[in-house]
């Protein structure tokens, strides 16, 4: 095997945790705290990561405010992923919920009380007491910035455990050896520009979604997509990506999010004609049926001609008769946020509306312990050794087709724990460092090498805004056949131009310029996957809504898609019904 080009400096870690959002920072606290090795790098400053900007809460069966259960949480989850999350995930994260909250607590997140001095629990959509029956209310908040609350803590807990933090580094691509072990990866020093080789006995990925795909979006603008990109790159097949969430409430024409939280304090959704439409398209939970089902009601009222404005474009979320107490305790956010962005106070003027890109339910397989799983050569799964995933960036599959609000801090804090205890016993199995093929360092500097390309020809931008627009016009809440094959060929028109794609002289200066090309690359890729398997699935489940086939088809689609970059190619396999202690829950038809 040849060696590692000495000209570029290298690190040695147990673990390399990629993503410093909730949850790569709760599995580094994880094994920090078992004395690992640990090494986190992030391409942004930590609390930047997109974990801050989550706002409604995390959901938990406490029962501080409702009676509850984590049976009829479990319950809710699987309806709400419309039958295809894996039930034993499903199951694992829903008993683990009320701990991981109280253990939250204890590490300084700040949650809101209750009179009582309980932690504060409001209703979120999808949330059900008794398998189906009244509303609960389960989500535990930090008034609507609870994500915020959240990553501080787990930050400032890492660097009491002495986690080791590259911040602004971003990394390029995995490193393997010749019998495939994953071993850290290539990253980029953004300030400098130099590469850096970090060599681990194990990685894991925790970059977080891809919301950037879409013009109106919810997310950071480092919501790339680079670790599913980079599982793509190493021959793993992403699963499930047909499945993104429009968050009903971003604020209209900009995405800015609007927290769920405000329909569960009570605020509710009108029409142009006045009327409370969700009452049409959901009679029992309303406002708080599951995003999917809000979403389409949205997008159908203003289709229908009843949108709001002069032109007929959005919906209002009335939050204007809660009363300025509840707003300005319960919403601060959203209050600051609204006066920034629209120059109205929600505390007396309705919030203008429309759905936004939000959530990528899709991800890098992984099993319940966080180890990614990949096709074998004789189609069984097998753990790829040494890489592991969480986040939003995995696909466990908790969500299934459809994610409930307050599941996603939930998912990274259970998650990210639970890989972080799997790699603590990979570590104690696997004591002594493997080095990477040096080949795979070298294909990791080539695609370095690709943006050293400087000159005129097409910008980063210019392409990455067709790419949005594409990916809103052909890709959204309502697809068919037409429109979907349409998108396809844009993408591919899209891929084909980055070819022409320089950067112009003065990022020579500017190091941001070649990381938002390789982001770009990254959303590329992860674009080709989300439409391909949007075309290929021909039924309506959760988030996927193909206006040709109306029906949810059990028969034919209860099964998870994979796609693999290297042939283009979707392959199925089936979804894991079997809880872990309970019965399973059956698939049936999916009303609110
Ligand atoms: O609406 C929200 O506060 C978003 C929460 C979530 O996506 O879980």
């Amino acid at each position: 095997m040849s060696q590692i080009k000495t000209s570029i400096p290298s690190r040695k870690f147990d673990v390399l945790v990629i993503g410093a959002g909730g949850g790569g920072l709760r599995a580094a606290l994880q094994l920090a705290q078992d004395e690992a090795n640990v090494a986190v790098v992030s391409k942004v400053f930590p609390t930047r990561s997109h974990t801050v900007a989550a706002q409604g809460g995390m959901n938990a069966a406490l029962a501080n405010v409702s009676p509850d259960n984590w049976h009829w949480h479990m319950y809710d989850t699987v309806k709400g992923g419309d039958f295809l999350g894996d039930q034993d995930a499903i199951e694992y994260m829903c008993r683990a919920a009320p701990r991981l909250v109280i253990e939250l607590e204890h590490i300084g997140v700040p949650f809101s009380r209750l009179d009582n001095g309980k932690i504060y629990q409001r209703a979120f959509g999808g949330q059900s007491q008794n398998f189906g029956g009244d509303q609960a209310a389960r989500t535990c908040a930090a008034a609507d910035r609870t994500g915020h609350a959240i990553l501080h803590a787990l930050y400032q807990q890492n660097i009491r455990a002495k986690t080791h933090f590259f911040d602004e580094y971003f990394a390029i691509d995995l490193l393997k050896d010749d019998e495939g072990y994953i071993l850290g990866a290539l990253v980029l020093e953004i300030e400098t520009g130099e590469p850096l080789v970090i060599q681990a006995k194990t990685t894991l990925l925790a970059t977080g979604g891809a919301g950037q795909l879409f013009r109106t979006n919810t997310n950071a603008r480092i919501n790339t997509g680079d670790g599913m990109a980079m599982a793509l790159r190493a021959g793993i097949p992403l699963q499930d990506m047909e499945f993104f969430q429009f968050h009903p409430t971003g604020i209209a024409g900009k995405g800015m999010l609007i927290t769920e939280a405000a329909r569960g304090e009570g605020g509710y959704l009108v029409n142009g004609e006045g009327e409370r439409f969700m009452e049409r398209y959901a009679p029992h939970a309303k406002d708080l049926a599951s995003r999917d089902v809000v979403s389409r009601a949205i997008a159908t009222e203003v289709r229908e001609g009843r949108g709001c404005g002069p032109n007929k474009d959005f919906i209002l979320l009335k939050v204007d008769h809660l009363g300025e107490d509840v707003v300005r305790k319960r919403l601060p956010g959203i209050r600051d946020m609204v006066q920034t962005f629209l120059h109205i106070d929600p505390i007396n003027t309705a919030i203008p509306v429309f759905p936004t890109a939000h959530y990528t339910m899709g991800g890098i397989p992984t099993n319940r312990f966080g180890q990614v799983v990949a096709p074998h050569q004789q189609g069984a799964e097998e753990p790829v050794p040494g890489l592991y995933a969480v986040g939003e960036c995995a696909c466990v599959s908790v969500h299934g087709a459809n994610r409930l609000g307050g599941n996603s801090l939930l998912d990274i804090v259970v998650f990210g724990r639970a890989a972080g205890n799997h790699i603590s016993e990979y570590l104690r199995e696997n004591r002594y460092s493997r080095p990477p093929a040096a080949n795979s360092v070298d294909q990791a500097l080539e695609r370095l090498a690709r943006w050293d390309r400087r000159g005129d020809g097409e910008t980063v931008d210019a392409l990455r805004n067709d790419l949005k627009r594409a990916m809103e016009h052909y890709c959204g809440v309502f697809r068919t056949e037409d429109v979907l094959r349409e998108g396809l060929e844009k993408v591919r028109e899209i891929e084909a131009r980055l070819q022409n794609v320089y950067l112009k002289d003065h990022s020579k200066v500017f190091n941001t310029a070649r990381i938002e090309a390789l982001e770009l690359e990254n959303l590329v890729d992860i674009a080709l996957a989300t439409v391909s398997c949007a075309l290929a699935r021909k039924e309506s489940r959760g988030a996927h809504s193909r206006i040709d086939y109306p029906e949810r088809d059990d028969v034919k689609w209860l099964k998870h898609s994979l796609y693999s970059k290297q042939n283009r190619q979707i392959d199925y396999k089936p979804v894991r019904m079997k809880p872990l202690t309970v019965e399973s829950f059956p698939p049936k038809p999916r009303v609110y």
